[in-house]
This record gives C-alpha cells, structure tokens and sequence, in this order.
C-alpha cells in the first residue's frame, strides 16, 4: 500500500474515483449527485506519481454507470474510475467528457426556454469542442465554457 493511501481504508464493494485533481472532490461529488444514505469517504490533498497532488472520492455498496460518472470529466479530466467488488479492482477506466449533457447545469442565457419557470424543458447541451471545453445549448445555441461550468458549482 502506498503511503498517501492510509488515511481511508480499502472498500469491499463500490465505486472508488482516483486521479481527482487536488480540491475537487467536493465537487465531483456535486457533479455526480451522490444521494445523502450513501457511505462516503473523501481523501484529500495526497501525493500522487502522475498528478501530484490528487483526491480521492469512495462511494461504499454503488456502482455508478459511466453515463452518470462521465460527466466528472467537466471538472476532473484526469480522474480514473474503479469500480470494487469483493476487494478487488474489476473495472478501471478514465472518463471521457460526454457529447450530451442533460440536466446539469443551467443555460447561461436568461432568456432560453430552459430558464422559463413554467416550462419544465431540461437544459440540454451538446459538445462542440474538447479543448477548450465548450457546449452549447440545443435550444438556444448559446455557448457554455468551462469557467462558467465551475461556477456554477461554487454557486
Ligand atoms: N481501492 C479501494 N478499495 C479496494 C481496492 C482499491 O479503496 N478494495 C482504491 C485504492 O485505494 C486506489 C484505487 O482504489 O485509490 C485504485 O486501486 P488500485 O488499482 O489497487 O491502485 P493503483 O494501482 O495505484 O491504481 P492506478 O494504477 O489507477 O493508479
Ligand atoms: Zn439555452
């Protein structure tokens, strides 16, 4: 075991994200949704080789689809997803930022039906390019970035 990785013990079964760059874990939490009942364990601020310094986020007894965890990949490109059973690692994958983001974040432009109160239209975004990062809105066209993603989220 290495050294930064006592300070949280191994899972039996869940989902474990790796690689998170430091002081985002909370957000990737965000960002995924997870739900209040389920066990949770965040590292924060440990060394890695390949980043740095990094986070770690345990989710105990879940699986989480790709589908949900892709969209880490907005605010934790680098993030490797591990996915535990009985001790053992049986999947590992990077994510892969998503060609379609549906109910994420809300459409910078005031005036898009998604922002309409009594229209119950979901923000639908679909991916224009991957660096810089950058999505538009199906309904109105307007482009979100990845500043104005982040903020979002320290809203
Ligand atoms: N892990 C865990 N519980 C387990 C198995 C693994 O919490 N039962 C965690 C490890 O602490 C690590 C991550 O899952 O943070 C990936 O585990 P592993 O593949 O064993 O580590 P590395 O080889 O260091 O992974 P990588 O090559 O992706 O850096
Ligand atoms: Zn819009």
């Amino acid at each position: 075991m290495k050294k930064g990785e006592l300070v949280v013990r191994k899972i039996r079964n869940g989902t474990v994200i790796d690689h998170i760059p430091a002081g985002q874990a909370l957000n990737v939490l965000k960002i995924i949704g997870v739900k209040g009942d389920s066990i949770i364990a965040i590292v924060m601020n440990v060394e890695s080789k390949k980043i740095g310094k990094k986070d770690i986020v345990k989710i105990e007894n879940k699986e989480l689809s790709m589908d949900e965890l892709n969209r880490i990949a907005l605010i934790a490109p680098t993030a490797t997803i591990n996915i535990i059973r009985e001790y053992e690692v049986v999947e590992k994958k990077k994510v892969t930022i998503p060609d379609k983001i549906i109910n994420i974040f809300k459409c910078p432009n005031p005036n898009c039906i998604t922002n309409q109160p009594r229209e119950p239209i979901k923000p639908v975004f679909k991916l224009i390019s991957k660096r810089p990062l950058i999505f538009m809105c199906e309904y109105c066209g307007t482009y979100i970035y990845r500043k104005d993603i982040l903020a979002q989220f320290v809203s």
